[in-house]
């Protein structure tokens, strides 16, 4: 998969030089190329962003940087000319890159999300800051055939949508075949398909402050284990998350699963 992040602060994505991500690079499943936005800016002080029209308070980011940037990190060329726009069919075959525009006004990242981003081939990050990026970059993409997903981490306020892009490449890189060692650790872990938390889990001593861990996991028993795991997964989503316990589909849960 390749992956390219445009942001005014290429040094806030460094972390994905490290742990699981940075081996996927360095191993050649991800190619992940970070560019500087203001390499596209054409005055003396590289301005990106300009006051909002309308009025009002901060700044907007220019879409005639963007589209320079976009343009050329996309590979799609100039779309700039005299006559072109969103109402005329696009003059290349569609990238198979979507676009990705981080934003508090975007549609919810989940898990389901990224599942979808990871049979992806190409996805290309558009970090606004200040108050956002001019409306018109995200319409004028998708005019041209790219698919363009504004995306939102959850109902709070970053400064911009680096740290949401290295989210959102964690949360993907990892589901690539071959990124995490053992593929079946991502089999039960919460927002997996039965759409429970996750047990907690516990590892020796089984005896550590005075605090034991169950029973039942020194049992050797593993029909019983897998049963107390069920109860415990269930038991955290209905107290922690009563919105996903509603949502869990009654056809999957037993006479059991009820009692909880
Ligand atoms: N940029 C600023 N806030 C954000 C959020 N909550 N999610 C994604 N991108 C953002």
């Amino acid at each position: 998969m390749r992956i390219d992040v445009l942001t005014i602060f290429p040094e806030y994505l460094a972390p994905l030089d490290l742990s699981l991500v940075g081996k996927a690079r360095t191993a050649g499943l991800l190619d992940l190329r970070v560019h500087d936005l203001r390499r596209w800016a054409t005055d003396r002080h590289r301005t990106v962003d300009d006051t909002p029209l309308g009025g009002g308070a901060g700044m907007v980011m220019r879409p005639d940087v963007w589209g320079e940037a976009l343009d050329e990190v996309l590979g799609l060329g100039d779309g700039g000319e005299p006559g072109r726009g969103p109402d005329h069919e696009p003059d290349h075959e569609p990238s198979g890159v979507e676009l990705l525009v981080p934003t508090p006004s975007g549609e919810r990242f989940t898990q389901r999300t990224a599942e979808r981003l990871a049979g992806v081939p190409r996805l290309a990050f558009a970090c606004g800051r200040y108050e956002g990026i001019d409306a018109r970059v995200a319409e004028h993409y998708r005019g041209r055939g790219v698919r363009v997903t504004e995306l939102s981490l959850g109902d709070y306020v970053l400064n911009g949508g680096e740290v949401a892009a290295l989210v959102v490449v964690e949360a993907v890189a990892r589901l690539l075949p071959g990124v995490v060692g053992n593929p079946e650790s991502l089999v039960e872990e919460s927002h997996g398909v039965a759409g429970l938390l996750e047990y907690p889990v516990y590892t020796r001593p089984p005896v550590w402050r005075g605090h034991e861990a169950p029973e039942v996991l020194l049992s050797g028993h593993h029909a019983r284990i897998a049963r107390w795991r069920r109860d415990r997964a269930l038991e955290r989503t209905v107290q922690r998350r009563p919105d996903l316990a509603a949502a869990l589909d009654p056809a999957t849960l037993d006479r059991h699963d009820r009692e909880i």
